[in-house]
């Protein structure tokens, strides 16, 4: 397991933790995946100030500011001696006898960070991945990286049980978001994913990826599409920190095809940025 920080403490190999944490009985809690390339933190500032943000949303303040989060993960990183890989991090509302309202006095919300060896999932970035489409059954702040994700969990297994890597979630009808990464269609050489609303997780490598567009002159267009617009998609991409940008190559029975052009020209820009 390596080195984990636990309140403010560094600790070799375990922690205990409380059954009375809130964050393990009501799933009271945010949290952050930070992507590690060759010992460097990607988007770290990004990331922490989603999770300050997430935290403010449920009501918690977070309890370090974004500086000391980033020194904290730098300090990790290197006392694992980590290249390449994953932080985890979550905050939880803290420790109280279980009673679903806030504990009176407030608890001091409960930090763990530990690190994980990841190497970059090259395969389904080159060949493209198998996809399911399902109904969105979450709730309606899908902006808030919550501990709560059984809906994402449910779904996720969904697609895994059907041979699939990831589950494009539909809501009446819309495309919102796959179980843990952000959507996106080509067509006519234009990107199409769905506005950063409630509906969704304004995904930080989503954030990369507009700006690649920006830089790569294809338009990018913040608006919704339905399940049949996916379909007749010219090219399918889905991204996350830890898939960075994979191709769609079939959705339910549908093939979408080989990874496009546009695809390929956004890993090559999105590569110059992990450097
Ligand atoms: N998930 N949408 C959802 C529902 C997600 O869970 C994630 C990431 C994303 C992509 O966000 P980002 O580009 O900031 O990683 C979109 C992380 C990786 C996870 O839960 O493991």
């Amino acid at each position: 397991m390596g080195v984990i920080y636990y309140n403010g403490e560094f600790h070799d190999d375990a922690v205990s933790l409380d059954y009375n944490d809130r964050g393990y009985q009501f799933g009271d809690g945010v949290y952050e995946v930070v992507r590690v390339y060759e010992g460097r933190l990607f988007t770290a500032r990004e990331h922490f100030e989603r999770l300050v943000r997430s935290a403010g949303e449920i009501k918690m303040s977070a309890p370090k500011s974004v500086d000391d989060y980033i020194q904290i993960c730098e300090q990790l990183v290197d006392r694992n001696d980590l290249v390449n890989g994953n932080i985890y991090i979550q905050l939880t509302r803290g420790v109280a006898a279980r009673n679903h309202a806030f504990p009176v006095p407030a608890t001091e919300p409960v930090t763990l960070m530990y690190t994980y060896t990841a190497e970059r999932p090259l395969k389904g970035m080159q060949n493209g991945v198998k996809t399911i489409s399902t109904e969105d059954i979450r709730w309606l702040r899908c902006d808030i990286k919550s501990l709560n994700l059984l809906a994402n969990v449910l779904n996720k297994e969904k697609a895994v049980q059907a041979g699939a890597v990831e589950a494009i979630q539909i809501r009446d009808g819309v495309v919102t978001e796959g179980a843990s990464s952000n959507v996106y269609r080509v067509k006519d050489g234009a990107i199409y994913t769905h506005p950063a609303d409630n509906l969704i997780l304004n995904g930080i490598t989503r954030r990369v990826i507009k700006e690649c567009s920006q830089e790569l002159a294809i338009p990018f267009h913040e608006e919704t599409f339905g399940h049949d617009d996916l379909l007749t998609s010219d090219e399918v991409f889905i991204s996350s920190t830890t898939l960075e940008i994979t191709p769609v190559n079939q959705i339910d029975d549908q093939v979408i095809g080989e990874p496009g052009p546009i695809v390929k020209k956004l890993q090559q820009a999105f590569e110059t940025k992990i450097k």
